[in-house]
């Protein structure tokens, strides 16, 4: 009786599928995974190392279907409503700040090969893959970014990946030919920030240093992680893009860092949970 419940589930599924929402990969306890992600977004659930093991499919559904996109057009439309809202002097020194791994640049490319979230990401083969500079723009965040630079808002780029020459080169290069091609800034994490601090702390910190030290306002700042959005100083607003993938607050890149720093050849052994 179950595992004909579970077929006609699945089949469900599949028909759903059929109507173009998503790519068609049964997710079996869907509702479980739709509620789990809801969590993931609001910021209740927290610090969680992998994306359940029965929500693997449903990930990838998610990230590679319309819904993903959908959700994130959502936050893009209000980011530019709420920027349009803004009056703008000249010299008002309006700034926003863009958070770069799936917020600008999209991993869904790197996760096709190697899973959505339930396996840890393997660093070195993440780090070659961040250096090879192949990530795609995401399209509403270029949308919202394109209008942002028509207003006359100045654009920060704030990521958490190392400061190294070859990253920096990869980084900028990546987001140059997917259209996003000017900026007033793009600040990476250098070495001296990576050994303390959590990325609320690094991120904050460089916030307030726009701020104090180079007469910006931070009016908007948009970001697929909540470490992207916390710590004073926020912005004016902050607009959260969907990511149900991973979780950051301090450990993830701080294994890529290490990578990145010393060339170390570390296993994916030291990052498996
Ligand atoms: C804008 O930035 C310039 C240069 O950093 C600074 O001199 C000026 O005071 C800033 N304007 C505002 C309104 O903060
Ligand atoms: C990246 O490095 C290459 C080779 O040194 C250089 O020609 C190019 O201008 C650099 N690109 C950026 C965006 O810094
Ligand atoms: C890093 O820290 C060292 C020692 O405190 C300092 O001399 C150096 O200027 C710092 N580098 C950067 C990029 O802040």
């Amino acid at each position: 009786m179950a595992n004909r419940l579970l077929l006609l589930l699945s089949l469900f599924s599949a028909v759903a599928a059929a109507g173009g929402d998503d790519v068609g990969i049964p997710v079996g306890d869907g509702d479980y995974c739709d509620s789990w992600r809801l969590g993931v977004e609001a910021h209740n659930v927290r610090g969680w190392t992998t994306v359940p093991r029965k929500c693997d499919n449903y990930v990838e559904n998610y990230m590679r279907g319309h819904h993903y996109r959908r959700d994130s057009a959502v936050a893009a439309d209000e980011a530019i409503s709420f920027a349009q809202t803004l009056q703008l002097a000249a010299d008002a020194n309006a700034t926003w700040v863009f958070d770069v791994d799936d917020t600008a640049l999209s991993h869904v490319k790197f996760y096709k090969k190697h899973g959505f979230g339930y396996h840890r990401t393997d660093e070195p083969l993440f780090l070659e893959w961040l250096v090879a500079g192949k990530a795609s723009a995401l399209p509403n965040t270029l949308r919202l970014y394109k209008k942002l630079l028509l207003l006359g808002i100045k654009i920060v780029f704030l990521s958490d990946r190392p400061d190294t020459p070859e990253l920096r080169n990869a980084t900028a290069t990546n987001l140059i030919k997917e259209g996003f091609d000017c900026w007033d800034e793009l600040i990476l994490r250098s070495e001296n920030s990576t050994t303390t601090g959590s990325v609320v702390e690094y991120k904050s910190g460089e916030r307030s240093k726009l701020e104090e030290e180079k007469g910006m306002v931070i009016v908007g700042n948009i970001g697929d992680q909540w470490s992207d959005l916390l710590g004073s100083p926020e912005g004016q607003r902050t607009f959260k893009l969907p990511n149900p993938a991973y979780y950051i607050d301090n450990y993830m890149h701080a294994g890529v860092r290490s990578v990145a720093t010393t060339a170390a050849t570390a296993t994916s052994s030291s990052y498996s949970s």
